[in-house]
């Protein structure tokens, strides 16, 4: 009887035991495939760092040679936006946002939060960003990309990070109105 019941749980622990390292499996699986995407991200980045640092008049409307139409328009739209908000700003690189935003966030969503693979930030409250930060650490609200991604910082880092984003449209605004 008792070895029945050894037998039993040495099963489920089997069990339980492949099924966790299947669960990890997948977990690393998922965050190879998220550095992966930022790692792309920023590569997009500098060349679009690139674009800026040309003249707004004589910058050339930048092509791409990508195969894929739908990558190029996108490409396309993208550098436009920049270089609307270049225009805008006077100058992108006016703008110092900390090591941990541009570390962490800019890739996706953009050198002042304007959004790229990310939504914009851009006008949002502090409240608002910092709510999204809780939530989508604790899970409330699903991304599997931001939940990597805040899982190892702590509450001071994100409220940091809400104060900062929350004073990036005020910080555009300035930089229009001193043109
Ligand atoms: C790999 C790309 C990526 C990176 C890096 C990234 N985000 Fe995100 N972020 C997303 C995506 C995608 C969403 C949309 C998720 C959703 O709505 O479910 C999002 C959503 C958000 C939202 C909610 C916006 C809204 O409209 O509700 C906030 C706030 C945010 N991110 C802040 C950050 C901060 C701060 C960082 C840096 C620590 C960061 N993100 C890094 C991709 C990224």
């Amino acid at each position: 009887m008792i070895r029945n019941i050894i037998a039993a749980v040495a099963v489920i622990l089997a069990v339980w035991a492949s099924v966790y390292m299947y669960s990890l499996d997948k977990e690393a699986h998922k965050f190879q495939r998220i550095s992966e995407l930022i790692k792309s991200t920023a590569m997009e980045d500098t060349k679009l760092t690139g674009v800026q640092t040309h003249p707004v008049t004589s910058a050339p409307k930048p092509k791409t040679e990508s195969k894929s139409a739908a990558k190029e328009k996108e490409n396309d739209e993208l550098a436009q936006k920049l270089k609307a908000l270049k225009e805008k700003a006077g100058n992108l690189a006016a703008f110092k946002t900390s090591p941990l935003y541009k570390k962490s966030c800019s890739s996706c969503h953009g050198n002042i939060g304007e959004g790229i693979i990310g939504p914009k930030l851009l006008g949002k409250s502090k409240e608002e960003i910092l709510t999204a930060l809780h939530d989508f650490k604790s899970g409330k609200r699903k991304n599997y990309v931001m939940y990597g991604l805040l899982g190892n910082m702590n509450d001071q880092q994100l409220d940091d990070l809400a104060t900062e984003i929350a004073t990036f449209q005020k910080k555009l605004d300035e930089a229009t109105q001193s043109e």
